[in-house]
C-alpha cells in the first residue's frame, strides 16, 4: 500500500516557482556549498548514509523514438546497433548477481521487439536469480506493461524528459509529453515502482522550465529521479548545442532531494561523463544510488546515447571495483539489497 505524505514525517515545504528559480539561478559557491550539505543531511535523514546500487544491462540499441538529443534514435544512420539474445541477458543477469547486486536494470531503446519475448527473459531471470527488475524501454501500450509486470517486473523508468508541452515537441518528432504522462499513470496504476526524470540543460529549457519540472517530479512522488546533465552528440541534429552545466545539475538534483526526502535519486553515468567523473560531487549533493554498467564488453560502445560515456571501456562488470570506492569518497555505505522503494508501506 502507498501512503502519501509519509505519515512520519510534516509535510514538506513547498517552494514556489521563484524560489526554485532563485536556488536554480544562485552560483554563489558558499550557498551551493550550503545547500549540498542540507540535501546530503536530509538524504541521510530520510534514507539512510547509504548508496544503493543497481546493475545495468543494455540489452539493445535499436530504437524507433526520434528524440533529437538521443545518439540511438532512429535517424542516426551512424549508431550500431545491436540486440542481446536470450542467452546473453541471462548471462548479464548472473553477472549482476554473482556481484552481490540484487537489481537488475533492463535497459533499451525503444525497439519494437514483441512484448511476449522480452516478457519471457524476465520469467527466466526470476526463475534462475533472486534480483529486483527494473525496466527501461520507452513507450508501450498498458497492455504490454500489464504482461511485463505479470512476468514479474518490479520497476519501470521513464523519463518526462521536460513537462513543457513547447519544449518537449522541440526535443522530439510526433511525439507529445502527453503520451509520456499516461505511460507513467499507467504504469504506477499496475503496481510497478515509478521512476522518471530529466535531463538539465537541453537547448531551450529556462530555469522557470526546469523548475516547473522539479516541482512536478516532487510533487508526483516518483520512487526514483534520473537527473543528468545534457550532453551533445555529434551525430544528432542537437550535436552542436552547449552541454548541460554541471553545476546546475548538482543544484537541481540537491532541490529535489529537499523537496522529495526519501525518493531514490541516482548519480547519473551522464555526470560521470563530464570533463571528468562528478558522481562523488552528486553523492556529497544528495543523491544516493549508482548504477554501474554490466552489459559486455562488446556492445557497451555500441550504446552510445551521448558520447564520452563512462565505463565504456572497462571490461564487462569491472565497475564493481570503482563502485565501492565511489561510495568511500562520498562517506556512504555500500548498500547492494534491492533497495525498494522507500515510498511503499506495508498495510498496518
Ligand atoms: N545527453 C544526456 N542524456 C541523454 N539522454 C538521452 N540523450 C542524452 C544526451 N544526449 C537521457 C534521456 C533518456 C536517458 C536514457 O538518457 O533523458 O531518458
Ligand atoms: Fe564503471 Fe567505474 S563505475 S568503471
Amino acid at each position: 500500500k502507498r501512503v502519501f505524505p509519509d505519515p512520519r514525517f510534516p509535510d514538506p515545504v513547498r517552494p514556489d516557482i521563484e524560489d526554485l528559480v532563485f536556488f536554480l539561478d544562485s552560483e554563489d559557491p558558499g550557498e551551493n556549498a550550503y545547500l549540498f550539505d542540507k540535501a546530503a543531511e536530509v538524504r541521510d535523514i530520510h534514507c539512510g548514509r547509504r548508496m544503493v546500487v543497481r546493475g545495468l544491462l543494455e540489452f539493445s540499441s535499436h530504437c524507433s523514438n526520434t528524440c533529437l538529443y538521443c545518439g540511438l534514435n532512429r535517424n542516426n544512420l551512424r549508431a550500431q546497433r545491436y540486440r542481446l539474445s536470450a542467452e546473453e541477458i541471462s548471462e548479464g543477469a548472473a553477472l549482476v548477481h554473482a556481484a552481490g547486486i540484487r537489481t537488475i536494470v533492463m535497459q533499451s531503446g525503444e525497439d519494437s521487439f514483441p512484448a511476449d519475448r522480452l516478457a519471457e527473459a524476465i520469467r527466466e531471470i526470476k526463475k534462475r536469480f533472486d534480483l529486483a527488475i527494473t525496466l527501461s524501454v520507452g513507450e508501450r501500450s498498458r497492455a504490454d506493461y500489464a504482461l511485463w509486470k505479470e512476468a514479474g517486473a518490479d520497476r519501470y523508468l521513464l523519463r518526462i524528459e521536460s513537462t513543457d508541452e513547447k519544449l518537449y515537441r522541440s526535443m522530439h518528432i510526433g511525439r507529445e509529453v502527453a503520451t509520456r504522462l499516461e505511460c507513467l499513470e499507467n504504469l504506477r496504476g499496475l503496481g510497478y515502482q515509478v521512476g522518471s526524470g530529466i535531463m538539465v540543460g537541453p537547448p531551450g529549457q529556462t530555469a522557470e522550465i526546469l523548475a516547473r519540472d522539479i516541482l512536478f517530479l516532487a510533487e508526483r512522488e516518483c520512487d526514483m529521479i534520473g537527473i543528468g546533465p545534457f550532453i551533445p552528440h555529434p551525430d544528432t541534429p542537437f550535436g552542436s548545442a552547449r552541454a548541460g552545466g554541471v553545476p546546475l545539475t548538482l543544484r537541481t538534483l540537491a532541490l529535489l532531494r529537499l523537496l522529495t526526502r526519501n525518493a531514490w535519486l541516482p548519480a547519473t553515468t551522464a555526470l560521470g561523463s563530464m570533463d571528468r567523473d562528478y558522481r562523488t560531487d552528486a553523492l556529497k549533493a544528495g543523491a544516493n544510488v549508482l548504477m554501474p554498467n554490466f552489459s559486455p564488453r562488446e556492445v557497451k560502445t555500441k550504446y552510445e546515447i551521448y558520447p564520452g560515456k563512462r565505463c565504456v571501456t572497462e571490461g564487462t562488470g569491472a565497475c564493481a571495483g570503482c563502485t565501492e570506492r565511489i561510495a568511500r569518497e562520498a562517506g556512504l555505505e555500500l548498500d547492494l539489497s534491492r533497495a525498494d522503494s522507500l515510498k511503499m508501506k506495508t498495510a498496518p
